[in-house]
């Protein structure tokens, strides 16, 4: 068994309707071809319908089921809400929701407009919430149980320079997933979250490690299991979380990150740079015989 392999077993997700916001793309993407083999129907929706639409084909050509691209963007609530709509109509019920969909890049904050600002707040924090209200609002008029999972960050709760409208609004979201965890647990709906590390992605290297910086930041780095993630290592966690199995967790955010954010935490962590040689010396010089 490998740890990049599938884990849940065979239809544990069938007769599960999924909507993944920015499930085109990235992790998205990933997360919800694994839904769709572990026998889910799923529906991605983003801005870009050729995006969606060509992911669309190739995932359903791979694994079979159902499909179904639709363009929403998560800022313009009445395109939420015609999305909600279409994507009942098509599959008769939708049963979870991933807020996937995000929005970032990299810049000392002193440098950004209000509108650039503004800008990754609306993706992550309003689109969100308007995705997370409109599915609410439906589920418990109409008495249906729910499942949320919401894609956060490490520092949505140590806070990051240089991504400070990203930092603020995966906050929010977190906040967000525990208030209504408790909130709406009543209505049969649950709200988890995971928080991954670094996951290599076109979306998110191209806006974060821009350039060269890729080779100066190396993110495996800073990782203590010294490598970054495989994305059926998050599709994993993600399947567990929205499947019946995790039935009794609910508020959680879990961590997938290899313990990136505990290293740069712990404050004694950079001590590893310390060759085995100076720890003989420093043993030798407070009297321990080698
Ligand atoms: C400063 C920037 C900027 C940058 C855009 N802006 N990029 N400012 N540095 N690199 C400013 C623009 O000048 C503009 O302000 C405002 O932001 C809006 O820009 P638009 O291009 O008009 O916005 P839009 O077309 O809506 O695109 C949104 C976007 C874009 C966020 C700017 O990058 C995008 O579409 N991103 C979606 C995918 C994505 O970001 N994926 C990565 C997620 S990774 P002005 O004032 O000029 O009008 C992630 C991982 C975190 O979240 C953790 C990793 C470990
Ligand atoms: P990605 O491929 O760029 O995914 C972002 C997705 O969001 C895209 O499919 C994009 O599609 C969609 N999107 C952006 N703005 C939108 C809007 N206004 N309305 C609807 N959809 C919109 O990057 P990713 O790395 O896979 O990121 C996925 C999630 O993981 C995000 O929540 C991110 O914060 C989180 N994350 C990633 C990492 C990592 O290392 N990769 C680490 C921590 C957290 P369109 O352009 O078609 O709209």
């Amino acid at each position: 068994m490998k740890f990049n392999e599938g884990m849940l077993r065979e239809g544990a997700l069938k007769d599960k309707n999924i909507l993944v916001t920015g499930g085109g793309t990235g992790l998205g993407r990933s997360m919800g071809e694994y839904f769709l083999k572990l026998g889910a129907n799923v529906v991605i929706s983003s801005r870009k319908l050729d995006v969606l639409e060509a992911t669309a084909k190739d995932m359903a050509d791979k694994n079979g089921g159902k499909v179904i691209p639709l363009a929403c963007d998560v800022r313009e609530i009445e395109q939420v809400e015609a999305m909600w709509e279409k994507a009942k109509s098509e599959l008769g019920e939708i049963h979870v929701v991933l807020n996937n969909a995000a929005g970032n890049f990299i810049s000392p904050t002193e440098r950004l407009s209000a509108n650039a600002f503004n800008t990754v707040l609306d993706i992550v924090l309003k689109g969100t919430s308007q995705v997370t209200l409109t599915a609410g609002k439906d589920w418990i008029a109409r008495k249906r149980p729910g499942t949320f999972l919401n894609i956060v960050t490490t520092y949505a709760w140590t806070g990051s320079g240089y991504v400070v409208p990203s930092a603020a609004a995966k906050a929010g979201v977190l906040a967000m997933t525990r208030s209504l965890a408790v909130e709406w647990a009543k209505y049969g709906i649950r709200s988890n979250a995971i928080a991954p590390g670094p996951f290599p992605t076109e979306g998110a290297w191209s806006r974060l490690l821009p350039g060269d910086l890729v080779k100066k930041f190396d993110p495996a780095k800073k990782v203590p299991v010294g490598r970054v993630g495989e994305h059926q290592e998050l599709a994993n966690l993600a399947a567990y979380l929205v499947s019946d199995f995790s039935a009794y967790v609910n508020g959680e955010v879990i961590t997938i990150d290899g313990g990136e954010w505990l290293k740069g935490a712990g404050e004694f962590n950079n001590l590893d740079q310390i060759p085995s040689e100076l720890w003989d010396m420093m043993e030798v010089s407070r009297g321990k015989k080698h």
